[in-house]
């Protein structure tokens, strides 16, 4: 098996390049999603409060302890606050209440820290300061290595920098060809910001395309994906890959983490295997092309565009 690669943020913490994706992974199947991701090779579980599955995947990362012989140290493992959405009729947690989230996440993860913890989306407008504030608190005292945002734009990264606080580590966004957000990629790499890009393989005619799967990527966007497919069909002919491999490395060579999901363990293996091959510059440039603009993920819009 080939190494994963990793990149360092502040403090000199290493993040696995390719970690692995649970959203709709539920509770109960967590368990065994992750020890199977953790035998392919996974040493990065993304999760969230919100995700309902911390239980889950805290039990397969405690039984890697015995079974595989993987100490905890090993596992990169990413949670996330969630900030409440008023919008939704979700009240804003409270700093006192983020630091309880936090804690509640630890219990469910059988963990006495994360390695990075983020607030899942902008939604808590005026309250969000105070809660940036709770997780820098949370990273003084040690328990988060490192703290970060989601779905955060360059309005929402500027309200933290011109308050005067330090910026988050990391930035998680949906990020693929479909989906490029050029000037907020430039933002965060001017200031040292690291991208984790989610929903990576949204182009596939075949993505989260089960019943009970929403998102905002219509019909009309899948049919217009089935025609979206065959350039990356004929870039993975002509690689030796597969599509969902030529997305994903798209996104490692771009320099973003990627975090693909996926419950079957071939999958798995396929989608760690990003570093044996290279897209060429025009193959690149042809990607680049494809921008659409905003995530078609959340079935709600792209939370970046929340005010
Ligand atoms: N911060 C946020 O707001 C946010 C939002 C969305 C996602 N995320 C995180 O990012 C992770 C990844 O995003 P995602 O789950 O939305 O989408 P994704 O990983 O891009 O795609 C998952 C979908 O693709 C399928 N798939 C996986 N590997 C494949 C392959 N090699 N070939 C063909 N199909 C494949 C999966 O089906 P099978 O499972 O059947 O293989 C599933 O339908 C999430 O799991 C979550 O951890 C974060």
């Amino acid at each position: 098996m080939r190494d994963i690669e990793r990149i360092q943020l502040a403090g000199g913490i290493e993040m696995p390049t390719v970690g692995f994706g649970t959203y709709l992974i539920p509770d109960e199947v967590a368990d065994h999603a992750v020890t199977q991701a953790l035998c392919a090779g996974y040493r990065h579980i993304d999760t969230a409060e919100s995700y309902r599955n911390e239980r889950g995947v805290g039990s397969a990362i405690r039984k890697a302890e015995d079974e595989l012989g993987l100490s905890r140290s090993e596992v990169f493992v990413t949670t996330k606050l969630w900030p409440g959405n008023p919008a939704w009729g979700d009240p804003t947690k409270t700093p006192a209440e983020t630091v309880a989230a936090f804690v509640a996440s630890l219990e469910r993860l059988d963990t006495e820290y994360i390695d990075l913890y983020l607030t899942h989306a902008p939604f808590a407008g005026p309250q969000r300061l105070d809660q940036w504030r709770a997780l820098l608190e949370l990273k003084d005292g040690g328990r988060a290595r490192a703290v970060g945002v989601s779905n955060f734009g360059v309005g929402h990264l500027e309200e933290i920098d011109a308050a005067g606080l330090p910026l988050p580590t990391v930035n998680q966004i949906e990020l693929h060809p479909w989906s490029q957000k050029l000037e907020l990629i430039d933002y965060m790499e001017g200031k040292g910001i690291r991208a984790v890009a989610y929903s990576s393989l949204v182009p596939l005619a075949s993505w989260r395309s089960k019943e009970g799967q929403k998102s905002a990527k219509t019909a009309e966007m899948r049919a217009a994906g089935e025609r979206m497919d065959s350039p990356f069909r004929a870039m993975a002919e002509k690689y030796g890959k597969s599509e969902a491999q030529v997305l994903l490395r798209w996104a490692v060579q771009k320099g973003f983490v990627a975090i693909p999901k996926s419950i079957s363990q071939e999958r798995m293996r396929e989608n760690l295997d990003l570093f044996s091959f290279e897209i060429d510059t025009t193959d690149m440039a042809a990607i680049e092309r494809m921008d659409r603009g905003g995530g078609v993920a959340w079935a709600a819009g792209d939370p970046m565009l929340t005010g």
